[in-house]
């Protein structure tokens, strides 16, 4: 058996479909760029039929990203499988994703086919795939909850038609880890030709443990596994990856396998997830969480000074976070601030990007005068989507905020070549502020959240302003940053304003998911 644990991460295709956590294709493009710096050996860049924007994200990663396999997903059906061949075809490591359910629940509620139409569609599903690449992988949905004879059968009969991975998804996050790990030790054990393939876990976190559960599975036999950074997904999310990658190093000594994850690029994909999606990482996560390296009794600190291993089973340095974030200043020039966008992950293509970017920089930093990445990320990813989309832009904004008085806001947007612009009250200044931009735009939306965060500590430190919208059953973040967090909360919700504008009859992965 191979010592090497492939790492599939999927948080571009089942990590959008967290509620919220839709991105752009551009959002998209920048994730994937971060995931092939972190030597991500499979990247699920999406599910090309659910809509053409799904497709040409899809696409795009493929003509972009060179060192990671792309996969795209596809229903057992026809029309799924063209598009994701179509739109993985750029990349010359691609890989097709065809899945089915295999549960009776499935089967007979959902998809109204007897086991024998699954198998005869799943088989039929993988030979088209291998039509189009070599590298087909299928999955039995629900697998978790299946009758393990029929898994054995329909797993061995796609092998026999090409499936060079076979990933055994845990749907509803069902499984318990004993259990799970049993489950791929006696498939693997039971099916004669399962040396063909490679076995795969999908888990899904409804208990709390999809990461237990895809290391039991490694345990088993499973060499690869599915996972998202910070473990977003479907309901409760997916299998953390920072956490898969760093027990599999941590305990060399129980699992046998390694992976090839850089994992000093974790802690800035994470922090790239989280300033793309709006979901904050909780303080004591595990490996990316503020916390996670903390150490704040007296007793803790006291060991870990005399030998950090007394308290400390990794190095924070080696998951990527630095001891000295503080990168730029007042006085740092273009150059300086080129490099560190590089070192960020932000191509800066253009000449005019540059210099917007730039004029940015100096902005904050008259206001701030220490820049730490965490504020250059957010200044980047305000950047990018300002200069993508510019039905709306934030000219100017006053607000008034006075006790006894109510908040008034006087707004100004540039849009279709002028500017409008409009004042409104509210019960607070961000109130007063949305509404006065809703008079402008129209939307007709509905806000389902808003959240503060400090970028950084200190009273000085930007505020990033989350903004959660919906209309006609899409959910879109905007994003805000400033050390005005009224400013900021404008900025977030004219950026929300803008992806609904750019998303217009776009629909949410979840609404195509499923036969
Ligand atoms: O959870 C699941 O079953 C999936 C499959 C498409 C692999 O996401
Ligand atoms: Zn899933």
């Amino acid at each position: 058996m191979s010592d090497q644990l492939l790492i599939f991460d999927t948080t571009l295709r089942d990590g959008e479909q967290s509620p919220g956590a839709s991105m752009t294709a551009d959002e998209k493009l920048r994730i994937a760029v971060q995931l092939e710096r972190m030597h991500v050996d499979i990247i699920e860049a999406g599910f090309p039929a659910a809509s053409p924007g799904d497709f040409d994200a899809v696409q795009q990663i493929a003509r972009r990203v060179t060192e990671s396999t792309i996969c795209g997903l596809a229903r057992a059906i026809e029309r799924d499988i063209e598009k994701a061949a179509a739109a993985v075809q750029p990349s010359s490591r691609r890989r097709i994703h065809t899945f089915i359910a295999t549960s009776p629940i499935h089967m007979q509620e959902k998809l109204k086919m007897t086991p024998k139409q699954v198998l005869e569609q799943a088989v039929w599903a993988v030979k088209k795939a291998c039509n189009y690449t070599d590298d087909v992988e299928f999955s039995p949905e629900d697998a978790g909850r299946s009758d393990p004879d029929f898994l054995c059968r329909i797993l061995e009969a796609v092998i026999a038609a090409g499936a060079r991975t076979v990933n055994i998804p845990d749907t509803v996050g069902y499984a318990i880890p004993s259990e799970f790990g049993q489950l791929i030790h006696s498939l693997m054990e039971r099916i004669p030709n399962s040396s063909q393939a490679v076995f795969s876990v999908h888990c899904h976190n409804d208990l709390g443990l999809a990461v237990a559960n895809s290391l039991a599975a490694v345990m088993g036999g499973a060499r690869q596994v599915e996972c998202t950074i910070n473990g977003l997904g479907e309901r409760a999310g997916n299998a953390a990856l920072e956490e898969v990658v760093m027990a599999i190093r941590t305990r060399p000594d129980r699992y046998g396998c390694n992976t090839v994850i850089d994992a000093t690029e974790i802690v800035p994909a994470s922090r790239l997830i989280s300033n793309i999606t709006g979901f904050a990482v909780q303080p004591n996560k595990a490996i990316v969480g503020a916390n996670a390296f903390a150490h704040e009794a007296g007793i803790h600190q006291d060991g870990v000074i005399k030998h950090r291993e007394t308290y400390e089973i990794m190095r924070a340095e080696d998951v990527g976070w630095t001891a000295n974030r503080m990168v730029l200043g007042k006085h740092s020039g273009r150059s300086a601030l080129k490099q560190r966008l590089q070192k960020l992950g932000f191509e800066i293509e253009s000449e005019e990007t540059m210099n917007v970017a730039f004029a940015r920089f100096k902005a904050l930093a008259d206001k701030k005068h220490e820049i730490f990445d965490e504020d250059l990320q957010a200044l980047m990813s305000e950047h990018t989507i300002e200069t993508l989309s510019d039905t709306y832009r934030l000219v100017s904004m006053s607000v008034c905020s006075q006790t006894g008085e109510i908040p008034e806001a006087t707004v100004t947007v540039a849009v279709e070549g002028g500017e409008k612009t409009e004042v409104a009250r509210g019960s607070g200044p961000v109130d007063a502020t949305f509404r006065a931009i809703e008079k402008i735009v129209n939307s007709a939306s509905t806000l389902q959240l808003y959240s503060v965060n400090n970028i950084t500590s200190g009273t000085d430190s930007q505020g990033e302003v989350t903004v959660r919208v919906e209309k006609d059953g899409r959910i879109i973040n905007g994003h805000g940053a400033d050390t005005d967090i009224v400013i900021a909360s404008g900025r977030a919700y004219i950026n929300a304003m803008n992806k609904l504008a750019a998303n217009e009859g776009r629909s949410h992965p979840q609404q195509t998911h499923f036969l």
